[in-house]
């Protein structure tokens, strides 16, 4: 049972406005959920509400989706009885009576979905990745983590079109080794990007955005691998690994086609370039690495490429499970990020994850561009066992808070096994 639910205006890690959101129990309970905001954003994500009114934060204000919240959402949730948070999403998705979630806007949405989850875990007297296990009928894993340690694209004013490079200790044995690996990379990293000269200020995920001397992916992989070697690891699924996330929709030409650094380049072209940087760096990962209007591309990728590195859909799949079950029947990616705010509630996040898993398609969790302190992704991606997370640079508090969560987790259950599971 719901005896209040109440959501305030604050800012997010980009000085954003967001929502958090308190959520209160008749027994005295009191959890909360701060939620996540993109910037390079599907087309078919469920509809985030923004005020639009320029006088207040250039139209970005939140204050629609927290009266919706404070008002219709808490006139029809208090006092009602709810056996599961799936019903409380129900209810959500009812009230809100449309198919993206604009009317009363996924943000405030999927605010109070996470808290009622949250809640329940509580009430259960579990923690909320033991809970979200139980629901999703999973068995739990930690997950290796992503670090994003260059960041261009949308997320930093640099010439870099790729949006990110991460490194991913696939081979580490323990979460605590892997976080490690992380940290350290990143400090051989910001003294190799400082013996270039660089400005060593950061992007909007928390890792480097050098302005100066790189131009090409191909500099960058080149780089990492090189501080993998500084830090002392192996560069290598056995080791310290790569993975990218072009965001290919944000450098998409407006006739087809793709333009990377100044060259413009065909979905084939861009094709046989992932296919040399395979060939050439450890690279064992790359989400949308062609725009989301690029179906046949994509299908082409897939074949091409999907039986040596994971093809991850981004901004083509919007964790949408509807959207996911098409893309499996047209052979589009190997795996799925799963960001909570897309589809708009946690239970539909769940469904997503149960599609990618009847199609032998991987998950990784992500967090947003836009964070705050709230590490409710590193509870979803224990308790689905996916085996993959990202969220942002070992750095920066918003993205350390996932981190941190996950070696709480580790220190607490040293029986949970870390690392990823091949899908099929
Ligand atoms: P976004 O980027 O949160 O700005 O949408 C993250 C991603 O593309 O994975
Ligand atoms: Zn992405």
């Amino acid at each position: 049972r719901i005896a209040e639910v109440h959501a305030v205006e604050i800012l997010d890690s980009r000085a954003r406005p967001t929502l958090a959101v308190v959520l209160r129990t008749p027994q005295g309970l009191k959890v909360r959920a701060g939620v996540p905001s993109g910037a390079s954003t599907g087309r078919r994500e469920a509809v985030e509400l923004r005020d639009g009114d320029p006088d207040r934060y250039g139209g970005k204000g939140v204050s629609r989706a927290v009266a919706a919240v404070n008002g219709e959402i808490a006139d029809a949730l208090t006092g009602r009885e709810f056996d599961s948070f799936r019903e409380v999403d129900d209810a959500l998705r009812e009230l809100d009576g449309t198919e993206d979630k604009s009317r009363l806007g996924a943000n405030a949405l999927v605010g109070v979905s996470m808290a009622a989850a949250r809640a329940e875990a509580l009430l259960g007297d579990r923690e909320l990745w033991e809970h979200l296990a139980a629901v999703a009928g999973a068995r739990p894993r930690l997950p290796v983590p992503h670090f994003n340690v260059v960041n261009g694209g949308a997320h930093a004013d640099n010439p870099l079109d790729f949006q990110e490079f991460m490194v991913a200790p696939l081979g580490a044995p323990s979460m605590a080794e892997a976080v490690r690996a992380g940290a350290e990379v990143y400090a051989a990293l910001r003294g190799r990007l400082a013996g270039l000269g660089e400005p060593l200020g950061l992007g909007d995920e928390g890792g480097f955005a050098p302005t100066v001397t790189l131009e090409q992916p191909e500099e960058v992989l080149e780089l990492l691998v090189g501080a993998i070697g500084d830090a002392g690891y192996e560069a290598g699924r056995g080791g310290v690994a790569l993975a990218l996330d072009p965001a290919a929709s944000g450098f998409a030409a407006d006739g087809g086609g793709y333009t990377v650094a100044g060259e413009s380049l065909t979905s084939d072209q861009l094709i046989d370039r992932y296919e040399e940087m395979v060939d050439r760096f450890p690279v064992w990962s790359i989400e949308d690495g062609l725009g989301e209007d690029d179906r046949e591309g994509w299908t082409r990728l897939t074949a091409r490429l999907g039986g040596r590195v994971q093809l991850v859909g981004d901004d083509v799949f919007v964790t949408n499970p509807g959207i996911i079950a098409e893309a499996v029947q047209a052979k589009i990616g190997t795996a799925a990020l799963i960001k909570v705010n897309q589809v708009g509630t946690v239970s539909e996040t769940l469904d997503a994850v149960r599609v990618c898993r009847e199609a032998g398609y991987a998950q990784m969790v992500s967090h947003r561009s836009g964070e705050t302190e709230d590490a409710f992704i590193a509870d979803l991606a224990v308790g689905t066992g996916c085996g993959q997370i990202k969220a942002g640079a070992p750095a920066r508090g918003e993205r350390a808070a996932k981190y941190a969560r996950l070696l709480e987790v580790a220190d607490a259950r040293p029986g949970l096994e870390y690392g990823w599971v091949r899908a099929r």
